[in-house]
């Protein structure tokens, strides 16, 4: 997501769900090719397993971005099919793409022919008028027959011109059945459902596709994925779950005064913590504070832990 899944976002992430996959915000072909890749690709290995996503039309441009992003390290490229604001539109990428399965499949097969890594879509179920069972059946069906074989689908569609890219995450209904439909239609291909998922028990109601992406309510109930992780995922990572909120921060607090020593500004990381305590006693007071920037994490819980305990600090 745009501003938010940033490597310190992922980093954090990854301490709540060893298993879940990663990805970056969409990042354009051209600030890949003539950009300072250091501050565009650079990553936590203990991020993987991570997918790059690219914004772009240009299959030649595409294909070298992705040849980048491989050597870079990242286990999967992602082509962004879903994206309505008006940048990208101007651009001619993002979801206008879906009026153009051709020039996506031509897209799709040359990052294929330039990397070895798996390369998926990420798309909605339809554009403006556009929004028929055909219309999203055959950009899928393009993309298959050159051998795409993950689809990650925000279930409802874009519209391009009068709703802004927040109204194209709220205004367009969900349809969860047009990819239980697509599964359906494509069984050797995976469904990835995306859009309005909450909860663990919204998850598990996903049946009929092949996994769920959580956007939003990962970054601001970021707990959510631990307990996803714990629902869907076998005990073979549970050793490496937390077991309870305050575990991460350890890691956490190492991760913050290493990357100080790197330079990195406190607030780019700690902006993405606010919600580690969500719904918890302290939750205020640790969103205020870590926000702010001025102390670690495991510095500031200690600090507010008399909130955490839900009494009151004895003098
Ligand atoms: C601030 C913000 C930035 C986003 N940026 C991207 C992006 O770069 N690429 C993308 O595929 N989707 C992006 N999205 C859309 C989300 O990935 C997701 O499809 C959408 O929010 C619906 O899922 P949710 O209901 O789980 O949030 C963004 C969403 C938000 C809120």
């Amino acid at each position: 997501m745009m501003d938010w899944t940033d490597r310190h976002c992922r980093f954090f992430h990854r301490q709540l769900s060893p298993r879940a996959r990663l990805y970056t915000e969409m990042i354009t072909t051209g600030a890949i090719l003539h950009g300072d890749l250091n501050r565009l690709l650079d990553f936590n290995a203990q991020e993987h397993p991570v997918a790059l996503q690219l914004g772009g039309s240009e299959p030649v441009d595409l294909a070298r971005a992705a040849r980048i992003g491989e050597q870079w390290g990242y286990d999967e490229i992602n082509l962004n099919c879903g994206c309505p604001s008006e940048r990208v539109q101007k651009g001619a990428f993002g979801a206008c793409l879906m009026r153009e399965p051709d020039l996506v499949a031509q897209a799709v097969g040359a990052m294929q022919d330039a990397v070895s890594i798996p390369v998926t879509v990420k798309h909605r179920i339809g554009v403006d008028h556009e929004d028929h069972y055909g219309f999203v059946c055959d950009f899928v069906g393009a993309l298959f027959s050159v051998g795409c074989r993950v689809f990650i689908v925000h279930a409802r569609g874009a519209i391009l011109k009068g709703l802004s890219p927040k109204e194209n995450r709220e205004v367009p209904p969900l349809r969860p059945e047009v990819v239980v439909r697509l599964k359906q239609d494509f069984p050797e291909a995976v469904f990835v459902l995306n859009g309005g998922i909450t909860t663990v028990a919204q998850a598990q109601e996903a049946v009929g596709v092949d996994g769920v992406m959580l956007g939003r309510a990962a970054y601001h109930d970021p707990w959510v994925l631990r307990d996803l992780d714990c629902a869907l995922f076998s005990s073979d990572s549970a050793a490496l779950r937390p077991a309870q909120r305050q575990d991460i921060l350890p890691m956490l607090q190492q991760y913050f005064e290493s990357e100080l020593r790197r330079g990195t500004p406190a607030k780019h990381m700690t902006r993405h913590w606010h919600g580690l305590f969500h719904g918890q006693p302290g939750a205020r007071h640790w969103r205020r504070e870590i926000c702010e920037g001025r102390m670690g994490p495991q510095e500031l819980f200690d600090k507010l832990s008399f909130d955490f305990q839900g009494a009151s600090r004895a003098q």
